[in-house]
Order: structure tokens, then C-alpha cells, then sequence
């Protein structure tokens, strides 16, 4: 006796816009609309919690809304196409543990018979019951009962359309993954039919009710009508059972045939979902669907292994965005992920410090050149903000001069075009100088004497820094009383564990770090010269909750432990490396120079396009994208690679490249880069680079 005590709920699906007889739930059955019918007998059911008329979120299903209100039951507009998701959504909802598939077009449907499956079901340790696993039930009393545990792997794996429209199909078809049994009739009924699919289905069951003697009428009742009436069957005799489901087979065929329909349809669905609920539908613009030629790309993944990902439809990537630069080591790492879990054991958040706090900045002032001291926070935007905020408490100075991309917060982002709610006081603070010319840093320093508290920078971009420029700037900067902050965001952990100040052995007074800290975990620090640091004790306010949250601790220290063994920089960097090489040699020998270039030191590298003439550098990588994504390969362009990409992978991103350039050439060639394009083009909504 499983699921007594659990809650089960009758989801009956129907919806206006049948395509053999469209408006049916609304026409008459007995001298009342369909729905209400079914409706009525439904809720003769004694072992049901709750009953939810489940519809498409079409307009013109409003009407099926506002009667289920009407008649007291709840009512939920769903996915019109993906029934499952419907079915899914409906019973989270009712908080269901027990779901009981109807379909609204059963006029006939008999109470008696659903509570018959729903106990059996009760009694049976078993996933999904059903009437019709072989039919032994005229066609209109079917009654399917399922554990919702089952609907949600079904909701989770199933991607042909035939699976999804139909609700269950994904469940009974997959004997090894279900475990199922069929409730039967004792005598063969399945080829009657009053089931309302048609017009003279409609004409048959209104005939047969007005000969009905009894209204809470049961099978018997119905069967001795027919069978007083033969002649009566005449009138839908000639209509298959489930010629939906067969339709839909056929459809499943088509959709085989186009590759990309069948890649994308939980992402989709998900993805229409989630513009409704989530700005960008997503919490990070660059991980958006205006980043991945929506329609032709995955737009949610479901999980990762290495350096693997897979999306909710269950295709594989390899992955060079890397969560845009957190995984260092690869998802999932089973080192990484014990050392949270071990922490978790014994608590995430505390109301003192703990040890592991001193343990990750000692180990921090140990492999960071400028760290005297740290301070942790969650992201990098955090620690950007906080770098700069000491520097102009230090300095008694205001003015920022940047050259990056430093995160959302009001100092630097009110210094890009998208600083709408930026105080325009705040915006005025911030200029930026070009990377690598060292007169645009003079320029500004002289415009602004004395006004200048610190210059901060991406201390690796593009090819990396000029011979000289770090050691001029950071000369230029303290000549003019101002201290120099790496925000080493991107470069911190990933090319080296000191960062680009390890590299160019260069070292700022204070910087910033975040993403490849902790594996993914969510940490960022600020770390730098001892005697500005300690303002921090002295009246400049640097201080959130979560900042010492442990498991993110203990997967930093992890992440560190593991980075540091003698193999992990030199396999991470020559797979960059390999890469770099590869890409561009392949840029020279397709001519594309003048509209592909690689942007990166290893291992952050990759093509970036350039806009000529009438020729978009949108399209021009909308193109390389979706051809890598054909080819199983995530990437943004510039790619991030882990400790657990292999050789292989790299060539398979070599090769997938090699194709995505190919067109990109055609498209230049004919000036026609429309026609390559499958999906939605790239439209970013802030150039990182560019700003
Ligand atoms: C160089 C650099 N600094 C700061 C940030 C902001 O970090 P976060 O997005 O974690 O706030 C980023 C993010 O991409 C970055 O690349």
C-alpha cells in the first residue's frame, strides 16, 4: 500500500482547438457543454483529491477556464503541443503524487471504473496502470493512473513529439524503465466507440443517452443500450481507435527526418516558459538564448561530467564555455563535490567565522603575488566594486580609470551604454583608457590631476600585454598618487593559479578574483596589499552574509589542491595552446583575416568577427556557432578549457571549427549570410570586450 496517504489528482486534458472537430468541449452532450458532462462524471470519483481541467494556453481556451471555475474545479492553461509538460506542470501544481489521465472527449467516462484502476494501482507496486495496454474497453473509457515520480522522468527524457503530445507513450513503451500492468474487461469491448472525436461521434453518443434510462449511468447500463440498438453503431462504426496517436506516429517520422526540431523540443518548451517568468530567461545575459542562435541551439542543460554537458532534450556537448569560466577542473568533479559534501555534513552557513576561512587565505597569500591579505565575497562584480572602494578610501580620490569588463555594479557599469538607473554623478567618476597605449592612461591622468584613485584593468586581454606596458602602467599609476587594481576575474585560476600577475610577474596593489576559484562553487575575493586591505577595519564597508559560506570554501581549497599538482597547468595550457595554434592557422588559410581574429593567451582563446562592410560580425559567428552546436561543441567563441578536456576533444573542436569557418567563408563569398543561418542570429546584449 504505496501511495494511500498521497494525493491523487484527475488531470483531464481538452482543449477548443481539436483539428477534427474544433470547439467540441463547448457542443452539446445531453443538453449541456462536453466539459461539463465529463465533468460531472468525473467527480463521482470517491478516491480522488482533486480534479484539474488541464488546457493549451491558447486565448481561445479561456472559455474551458472560466468553466472549470464555474464548476469548482481548478483549471491550468499549459503547452499546447506538449501535453506532457501540461500533465507535468498540472499535477506539481496540485502537488500530486498519484496522476489520473482523462481525456475530456469521454462523455461516457465511468467514475466506477477509475476508482477500480486507482485502487488496484494503490495495491500494486507498480509505476503506470492503464485500461488500454492491450484495450479490452470500448474507446472512451480509458483510464490511465500513474506515479508522478514516473511522469517526471518521462517529462525529463521523452523528446519525439508523439511521446510529448500523448502524454504517456514514453512510460508504457519503456518496459525496462517502468514497470506497468493492464486492468481488462473480462469481455473484448474494444471495438465500440464513444469516444467524441467527430461529428457522428457526437450524433451516436447523443443518441444512445436519450435512450439511456439512468443519468449516473455506468458501462453495463451503456452496453445494453448498444446492444438493444445495434444498428445505432452504424453511425462511427467506420473511425479507427486512437487515430491521434497514429497521426502523431507519422508526425514522429517527419520530425526524425529534421534534426534540428527534434534536438530542441524540451529547450523550447522550457525556454517559452521561462520568457515569460525570468528576465532573458536567465540570471547571466551571456548564458541568454540571444547568446545561442535560439532555434537552432540547446537553451537549458540538464547537466555535466567533466567536460560534458547535456541538455534537457539529452544531447551532448563538449563544453568550452565552462559556466563562462567557473569550471576549472570539469563538472562534477568527484574530488571537488566530496569535499562539499563533507562540509555540508557539518553545516553551509555559520554565525562565526570558521577554521576553513584561515585555511583558504593562507593559501591564497600563498600563491597570489599581491594577496597580504584577503577577503572573500560571492561574485566578481562584488570584488571589483569592493577593490575600487578601497582604492578611492585610500587615495581620498574619485575618479577610475578601466579598461574591461568589471561586473554590473553603478561604478563601472554606468560607464557603458547600459547604464540606465546609474546616478549620472556615478557615471562621470569612471573613464576608460585603451589597452595596450599607454598615452590614452597619460591622457587621462592629466585631465583628471590629482582627481585619479585607481586604474584597474583586465591585466590579459586580447593578446596579451605589450612588453612594458603592465611595468609603465603601474609606474604611470603611483606617479600620479593612484594604486593599480588587476581585476583577474577571468584570468585568475585559469592562467595561472597567481593569475595574470603571476605570468607577467607584475603585481598590482590590490586585485580582484572570481569564477575558476572553487570549480563552479560561488566565490570571489579581493586581495592586496596589507595596509589598504585593512581599511576594511577602519571604516570602508565590505561585509555580506554569505561571504564566508563554507561549501563554497571547501571547494575552493579543493579546486587550489588539485590545480596544483605539477600536470594541471601544463595539460590545461597546451590544450589552449593546441588550439590557438589550430585556429589560426586555419583563419590564414581560408583568407579570413580581415574578418576573423583571435582574441586570448591560452588557455582563453578563441575567434572573434569583425564587421566589414555590409557583412555583420553577428552573422558571421551566428554562423561558426551553429555549426559547432551541429557538431556537439558549446562554445562562445573565445573558449575556456578544463583539467578534464582531453586531446580529443580539442580536435573535435578543431574540426568542428574547421567546418564553422568553411561557411563563414561561403557566406563572406556570396554576401549571403541569411541563407546559412538556421536559427535566431547572436544579438548580445552588452559587448564585453568592447566596453
Ligand atoms: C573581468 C571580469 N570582471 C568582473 C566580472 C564580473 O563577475 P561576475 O559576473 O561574477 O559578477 C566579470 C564577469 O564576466 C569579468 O569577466
Amino acid at each position: 500500500m504505496r501511495y494511500t496517504t498521497m494525493t491523487t489528482a484527475i488531470i483531464i486534458q481538452a482543449r477548443m482547438g481539436s483539428t477534427r472537430l474544433p470547439g467540441k468541449m463547448m457542443m452539446n452532450v445531453a443538453g449541456i457543454p462536453l466539459n461539463e458532462y465529463v465533468i460531472s462524471r468525473v467527480k463521482q470519483s470517491q478516491k480522488v483529491n482533486t480534479i484539474i481541467l488541464a488546457t493549451g494556453n491558447g486565448n481561445e481556451n479561456a472559455i474551458l477556464l472560466q468553466e472549470a471555475a464555474r464548476q469548482g474545479i481548478v483549471g491550468f492553461a499549459g503547452s499546447e503541443d506538449d501535453v506532457l509538460d501540461r500533465y507535468y506542470q498540472a499535477a506539481l501544481l496540485a502537488n500530486a503524487s498519484i496522476v489520473v489521465r482523462i481525456t475530456g472527449d469521454c462523455p461516457f467516462i465511468d467514475p466506477t471504473i477509475i476508482d477500480a484502476v486507482i485502487s488496484l494501482f494503490e495495491n500494486s507496486n507498480v509505476d503506470y496502470i492503464s485500461t488500454n495496454h492491450p484495450a479490452t474497453f470500448p474507446d472512451g473509457y480509458d483510464v490511465e493512473v500513474f506515479s508522478s515520480d514516473a511522469m517526471e522522468k518521462a517529462w525529463k527524457e521523452a523528446t519525439i513529439p508523439s511521446d510529448r503530445e500523448h502524454v504517456t507513450p514514453y512510460i508504457w513503451r519503456n518496459d525496462t524503465l517502468f514497470t506497468k500492468i493492464n486492468y481488462a474487461h473480462n469481455e473484448d469491448l474494444s471495438s465500440l466507440r464513444v469516444t467524441i472525436d467527430e461529428p457522428e461521434d457526437l450524433e451516436f453518443v447523443n443518441k444512445i443517452l436519450k435512450l439511456t434510462p439512468i443519468k449516473n449511468h455506468r458501462l453495463t447500463d451503456i452496453i445494453s443500450v448498444i446492444r438493444a440498438h445495434p444498428e445505432l453503431t452504424q453511425i462511427n462504426n467506420e473511425f479507427e481507435r486512437n487515430e491521434g496517436y497514429a497521426r502523431s506516429l507519422a508526425k514522429d517520422q517527419e520530425f526524425s527526418q529534421v534534426d534540428d526540431r527534434k534536438k530542441w523540443i524540451r529547450s523550447t518548451s522550457l525556454l517559452a516558459r521561462a520568457k515569460k517568468l525570468i528576465p532573458t530567461a536567465s540570471q547571466t545575459y551571456s548564458k541568454s538564448y540571444n547568446y545561442f542562435c535560439e532555434g537552432a541551439s540547446p537553451a537549458f542543460l540538464a547537466k555535466g561530467k567533466n567536460g560534458y554537458v547535456w541538455d534537457v532534450d539529452r544531447n551532448q556537448f563538449i563544453d568550452f564555455v565552462l559556466g563562462l569560466g567557473p569550471i576549472t577542473i570539469g563538472y562534477a568533479n568527484e574530488e571537488v563535490n566530496n569535499a562539499i559534501i563533507n562540509q555540508l555534513s557539518n553545516g553551509i552557513s555559520f554565525s562565526l567565522p570558521i577554521e576553513l576561512e584561515l585555511k583558504l587565505a593562507e593559501k591564497l597569500i600563498e600563491i597570489i603575488p599581491c594577496a597580504e591579505m584577503v577577503k572573500f565575497v560571492k561574485n566578481g562584480s562584488d570584488a571589483t566594486a569592493a577593490a575600487v572602494r578601497l582604492a578611492r578610501a585610500y587615495t581620498g580620490k574619485e575618479v577610475v580609470l578601466c579598461s574591461g569588463y568589471h561586473g554590473y555594479q553603478d561604478w563601472y557599469i554606468g560607464s557603458t551604454e547600459n547604464n540606465k538607473g546609474v546616478p549620472v554623478d556615478v557615471q562621470k567618476l569612471v573613464k576608460k583608457f585603451e589597452y595596450n597605449n599607454i598615452e590614452s592612461v597619460k591622457k587621462l591622468f592629466e585631465d583628471h590631476q590629482g582627481d585619479v584613485a585607481a586604474v584597474i584593468l583586465e591585466p590579459c586581454q586580447a593578446e596579451g600585454p605589450n612588453k612594458g606596458f603592465l611595468e609603465k602602467l603601474k609606474e604611470l599609476t603611483h606617479q600620479y598618487g593612484a594604486l593599480l587594481i588587476f581585476d583577474e576575474v577571468v584570468s585568475g585560476f585559469r592562467m595561472a593559479l597567481g593569475g595574470a600577475q603571476e605570468v607577467y610577474a607584475i603585481t598590482p596593489d590590490l586585485a580582484s578574483f572570481g569564477k575558476g576559484i572553487a570549480n563552479g562553487a560561488s566565490l570571489s575575493i579581493i586581495a592586496g596589499r596589507a595596509d589598504i586591505m585593512k581599511l576594511i577595519d577602519h571604516g570602508v564597508f565590505i561585509s555580506t552574509t554569505f561571504g564566508g559560506e563554507a561549501t563554497c570554501l571547501a571547494a575552493a581549497l579543493k579546486t587550489i589542491e588539485i590545480l596544483e599538482r605539477p600536470n594541471s597547468f601544463p595539460h590545461i595550457l597546451s590544450l589552449g595552446n593546441k588550439w590557438i595554434n589550430a585556429i589560426k592557422q586555419m583563419i590564414e588559410e581560408k583568407g579570413l583575416r580581415e574578418y576573423v581574429e583571435v582574441y586570448g593567451v591560452s588557455p582563453h582563446a578563441g575567434p572573434t568577427f569583425k564587421t566589414v562592410g555590409p557583412i555583420h560580425s553577428h552573422d558571421l559567428f551566428t554562423i561558426y556557432q551553429q555549426t559547432l552546436i551541429e557538431n556537439n561543441i558549446l562554445s562562445v567563441g573565445v573558449n575556456n578549457f578544463c583539467l578534464t578536456h582531453t586531446d580529443e576533444d580539442i580536435q573535435k573542436l578543431i574540426d568542428a571549427a574547421n567546418k564553422g569557418l568553411d561557411l563563414v567563408a561561403q557566406a563572406i563569398k556570396t554576401g549571403d549570410p541569411d541563407s546559412l543561418i538556421k536559427g535566431e542570429k547572436f544579438r548580445p546584449i552588452f559587448g564585453r570586450r568592447s566596453s
